[in-house]
């Protein structure tokens, strides 16, 4: 199994560092455009092997994609990151000519690979992967619901005081502070809803903080946040690589499911050696299928703004 991740930066690194860590991948190649960055990063992590117990071979390369062929997976996370105060909408006009040339290089060499976008703002550059490559829907795949659901669970073990391990919930919609739907209406502890613990203004400032996770993140490091996003990619990435058939909420190209059409938005799908094998259409709340329709149109218009 070859995963390839292009940018060398934090998420990429880290997200290069956890695939490897869990010890199921042949080869990482680690891509930056940056001199030499990306080989100091992969040695850097090389040198992690020993005392981390893994075999895993980390390469890194400066722009060559020759490296990168065969793939089975690659992972985008080019692109600039947030600065404090900015929304991931504010980078498309840098991130979508990065995103359209990093794609189109990967499946030159890679053209049976599946492609996992992270870079923002991530829903419309997923979109855009599908506009601007001849991949087939269930290979193109947007990573952030799986980070927005952490950041929900981790809220919520907090407000509950109770650990993470008890807690399972999903935020799906857009991948920005607006769009995220946090799902209450099937959020859990131990299978009780959590509506049977929280009050309706503590649930309400969960929700609240969810949406924010990025931002407070942001503003907090000066820059956009990493362990986290790494630790998403990596768990989507094990799910295809190991043919898990695990459950995330994922960026993917709808075609009337949640009655919407034409855009890539995060959905509960099904991940496995193919890539995107189903989507879940699950039961919303009257409240949850408002908000969804209102990020889809939020998605919609940054997708406007594309020039393709
Ligand atoms: C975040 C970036 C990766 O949410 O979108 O931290």
């Amino acid at each position: 199994m070859k995963i390839t991740v292009v940018g060398a930066g934090a998420v990429g690194a880290s997200c290069a560092e956890y695939i490897a860590i869990k010890n199921f991948a042949s080869e990482v190649v680690l891509l930056d455009i940056k001199e030499g960055y990306a080989e100091g990063k992969a040695m850097d992590l090389m040198q992690c092997a020993s005392l981390n117990g893994f075999d895993t071979k980390i390469i890194g390369t400066t722009n060559d994609y020759s490296k990168t062929a065969n793939s089975d997976i690659c992972v985008v996370t080019s692109g600039i990151p947030r600065k404090p105060g900015m929304t991931r909408e504010e980078l498309i006009g840098i991130n979508a000519g990065i995103v359209k040339a990093v794609t189109a290089s990967l499946i030159e060499h890679s053209p049976n690979t599946i492609l996992i976008i992270v870079s923002n703002p991530m829903d419309t550059m997923t979109y855009l992967a599908h506009k601007t490559t001849n991949l087939p829907k269930h290979r193109i795949i947007g990573m952030g619901g799986a980070l927005d659901s952490a950041r929900f669970k981790y809220r919520l073990a907090e407000a509950l005081e109770a650990p993470i391990s008890d807690i399972d919930g999903m935020v799906i919609g857009g991948h920005s502070d607006t769009g995220m739907v946090p799902l209450t209406s099937h959020a859990t502890r131990n299978s009780i809803n959590i509506t049977e613990f929280l009050s309706e203004d503590r649930l309400q400032q969960v929700k609240e903080d969810t949406k924010v996770g990025g931002a407070t993140l942001t503003k907090l490091l000066g820059t956009s946040a990493w362990y986290a996003p790494g630790a998403a990619v990596s768990a989507l990435v094990q799910a295809i690589a190991c043919d898990q058939k695990k459950m995330f909420p994922c960026s993917t190209l709808l075609n009337g499911e949640y009655d919407l059409k034409d855009l890539c938005i995060g959905v509960p799908v099904i991940l496995g050696r193919n890539g995107i094998e189903r989507i879940v259409d699950v039961p919303l709340s009257k409240a949850e299928k408002e908000h969804m329709q209102k990020s889809a149109e939020g998605v919609k218009n940054t997708n406007g703004l594309l020039e393709v």
